[in-house]
């Protein structure tokens, strides 16, 4: 049996990262890994066609280089989060078929993987729970799920390609309302510029053929703007491609890393980490 993923719906988008994360490990397997990745590509009954020709062309293979980097980048700040509270809460949002929360654990902390109801169905096939893990369908504007998570002995929340998607009231009520109810929680997601977002919409969501669907939340200067937001938030950023790692691997081409400066620095793609109270 294949599982369904619905056409033209934001939860379609999930297909994006998923498949770039299998070409990265492909092309690029010192970088980045990901066998689970590999294997429901074959689960779901999913079109991949169209992408299997176009994965090779020169913007597609930068694409999934920068997915899979900000998997890394994420996955570096879940763990540096997990030494000082290693029993803390591991939060995904807007999960889809990703397994950075396993690929972090520790062996004591909780986590969650949170996504619309018809996500967490096909992931609950092919992902069920494991020990210290839920998948907690929702809508993430709907702070409903906040009392599913346990904080007890911290939280960190991330987000991977998914607050694009969102309108930027909604990031902001979203973030003040996690402020109030996880205070010295962690939130960390990758976001870019208007140019950026534009592009998203215009290459990425064209080029998977999803429609009406459309990309929105847009940040330039992380620590200036969103600290706007509410004076609890401490936020910092670093670049997404070139903020963690100096990408100077072999595989890795000239080009492909002056692709990465202009990436970080004119469209301003960036790891954005927000502490809940706290000192910076
Ligand atoms: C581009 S995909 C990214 C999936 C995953 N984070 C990854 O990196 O593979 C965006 C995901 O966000 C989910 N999403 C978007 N808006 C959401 C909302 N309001 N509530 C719950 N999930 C949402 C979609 O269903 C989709 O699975």
């Amino acid at each position: 049996m294949k599982y369904k993923i619905e056409k033209n719906t934001v939860q379609e988008t999930l297909i994006i990262p998923l498949y770039a994360r299998k070409v990265c490990s492909e092309l690029y397997p010192n970088l980045y890994r990901d066998e689970t990745t590999v294997r429901l590509i074959d689960e779901i009954n999913y079109d991949f066609s169209e992408a299997e020709k176009k994965s090779r062309s020169l913007m597609q293979r930068f694409g999934s280089l920068e997915v899979a980097m900000r998997q890394n980048d994420l996955a570096f700040e879940v763990r540096d989060y997990l030494k000082s509270h290693p029993n803390a809460a591991v939060v995904n949002l807007g999960c889809g078929l990703d397994c950075t929360g396993r690929t972090c654990d520790n062996g004591s902390c909780k986590i969650y993987n949170l996504d619309f109801p018809d996500v967490i169905t096909v992931r609950n096939e092919l992902l069920p729970a494991g020990e210290r893990e839920k998948n907690i369908p929702c809508d993430l504007n709907d702070t409903a799920w906040f009392s599913e998570i346990d904080a007890s002995g911290g939280a960190v929340f991330f987000a991977s390609g998914v607050f694009y998607y969102f309108l930027t009231e909604q990031v902001k009520t979203l973030v003040r309302a996690m402020a109030d109810a996880f205070p010295g929680g962690v939130l960390v997601f990758d976001a870019a510029n208007r140019t950026a977002v534009k592009m998203i919409a215009k290459t990425w969501l064209k080029s998977a053929q999803i429609k009406d669907v459309g990309a929105y939340f847009a940040v330039s200067d992380a620590p200036q703007e969103i600290g706007a937001w509410d004076s609890r938030l401490r936020v910092s950023s670093r670049g997404y491609m070139l903020g963690y790692t100096d990408l100077k691997d072999p595989s890795v081409s000239g080009f492909f890393r002056f692709l990465a400066r202009v990436g970080d620095g004119m469209m301003k793609m960036q790891i954005v980490k927000i502490r809940f109270g706290g000192k910076q």
